[in-house]
């Protein structure tokens, strides 16, 4: 048994110059790492000090339904003043999140990293380090309450983003990797950890040091490039679930998606930057080694401009991989949006209006997800892990995967875990704008 106690409330954040009042778990941004082996059972009081009702999800945990923490679906909302227990077994190891599931709160600072841990852990390594990537607005005169009316009302945020290759800056090198639209909001601040770039966290370790880093985006509008300065990278795993290792100077990761690479340290300091992709801007932590002046705000490492590895080109690792099966039903998403009003749909339809997908107990069920959208959307499934379907068959074991506009993924999964589960965009101005919907097990 795993004991966490948590309480949503109002905290003033000091996010390394710039002061915040915002929600937060305690009083910090992320909140407290939540960790415990595979196969133990997490205990933990959530208790409400906001004004407002709130959750929490425990976001990529395949657990039992009505832990999941989605009001309306799932739970009531606890309410301002009141707490509830969640508890619930966390079956698979892994790197996970969570955060609050009610209206647009995940933007505030209600969200802390999430670790499993695997008894028999197979990779080799010496230490590691959680790497949790934010885009930040709130208390900084909007909050993201005032940015979501702002949208809806055709406000300053919309269509003022440049385009992924446009704003990559003049003589960048960097090529576009999002297929259209960077995001719907422009955020003064890029997180690593809580601090803005002006003001990182330093974190030392020794030459020669194999390194785990587990990087986390808990960011609401904002996909990510992420690189260590001097270093070439192994991705290990992808959403949790273990991939066959791929060296690369940087990786690319959407808003709920979490990447495990190894990275062996050389002698200095050394950026850790990651690039708010599109947006112009980024965040910084720095790797300390050895001497060396700190890497400033401003850093720009060459491995920004090299081989970029989004998850999509990541295959399973053989205990991770759902073998190619008929599927017993297939479901198709069409990801769409009508800008004029600032709706966001699943097939025609915002989730007040949703058809659910129905599935039973079982069942192998096929996801076709197409964007016919001009931006990405990185779309999460609770309760479950797919298996992405390249175009080998085998791609990576995911539970939120990044649809690029006119894109199809398809996504097979086992629905072996009943209940109502939403399936959504993880930006949370798409998902609070329509889209999301259900997967319904029926009997
Ligand atoms: Cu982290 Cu429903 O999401
Ligand atoms: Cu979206």
């Amino acid at each position: 048994m795993h004991p966490v106690v948590l309480t949503a409330q109002p905290a003033s954040i000091d996010l390394g110059g710039p002061v915040v009042e915002t929600w937060a778990y305690g009083e910090a941004v992320p909140g407290p790492l939540v960790r415990l082996p595979a196969g133990d059972r997490l205990v933990a009081t959530v208790t409400n000090a906001l004004p407002d009702p709130t959750s929490v999800h425990w976001h990529g945990i395949a657990l039992r339904n009505d832990m999941d923490g989605v009001p309306g679906l799932t739970q009531k909302a606890i309410a301002a003043g009141r707490s509830m227990k969640y508890e619930f077994t966390a079956p698979d190891p892994g790197t996970y999140m969570f955060h609050s599931h009610v209206g647009t709160q995940l933007d505030r600072g209600l969200y802390a990293p999430l670790i499993v841990d695997d008894p028999a852990e197979p990779l080799v390594y010496d230490a590691e380090h959680v790497v949790v990537l934010d885009d930040w607005l709130d208390g900084t005169g909007r909050t993201p309450d005032s940015v979501l009316k702002e949208l809806q009302a055709g406000g300053m945020d919309m269509g003022g983003m440049d385009m992924d290759g446009m704003s990559a800056g003049g003589d960048s090198p960097l090529s576009p990797l999002l297929g259209g639209d960077a995001g719907d909001v422009q955020y003064p601040y890029y997180l690593i950890n809580g601090r803005v770039a002006t003001a990182p966290n330093t974190v030392t370790f020794t030459p020669g040091t194999r390194l785990r880093l587990r990087i986390i985006n808990v960011g609401s509008d904002t996909a990510f490039r992420v690189a260590l300065g001097g270093h070439r990278l192994s991705v290990v795993h992808s959403d949790g679930f273990p991939v066959r290792p791929v060296d690369t100077d940087a990786v690319l990761i959407g808003m709920g998606e979490r990447i495990d690479v190894l990275v062996t340290l050389a002698d200095g300091a050394f950026p850790l930057i990651a690039l708010a992709e599109g947006k112009n801007a980024s965040g910084l932590e720095v790797i300390r080694t050895g001497s060396g002046a700190a890497p400033t705000a401003d850093t720009y490492p060459r491995e920004l401009a090299g081989q970029v590895t989004g998850a999509l080109m990541l295959e399973a690792a053989d205990d991770a991989f759902l073998a190619e099966r008929r599927p017993d039903r297939t479901h198709d998403l069409v990801l769409g949006g009508s800008m004029s009003d600032y709706q966001w749909t699943i097939n025609d339809r915002v989730y007040s209006d949703r058809k659910d997908l129905q599935v039973r107990p079982g069942e192998v069920v096929r996801l076709k997800m197409t964007n016919s959208t001009m931006m990405f959307h990185p779309m999460h499934l609770h309760g479950h892990t797919f298996q992405v379907r390249s175009a080998t068959g085998r791609g990576p074991r995911k539970d939120t995967v990044m649809v690029l506009p006119g894109e199809t993924i398809t996504a097979d999964l086992v629905a072996d875990n009943p209940g109502q589960w939403l399936v959504h965009c993880h930006n949370v101005y798409h998902g609070e704008a329509g889209m999301m919907t259900a997967l319904a097990y029926i009997k």
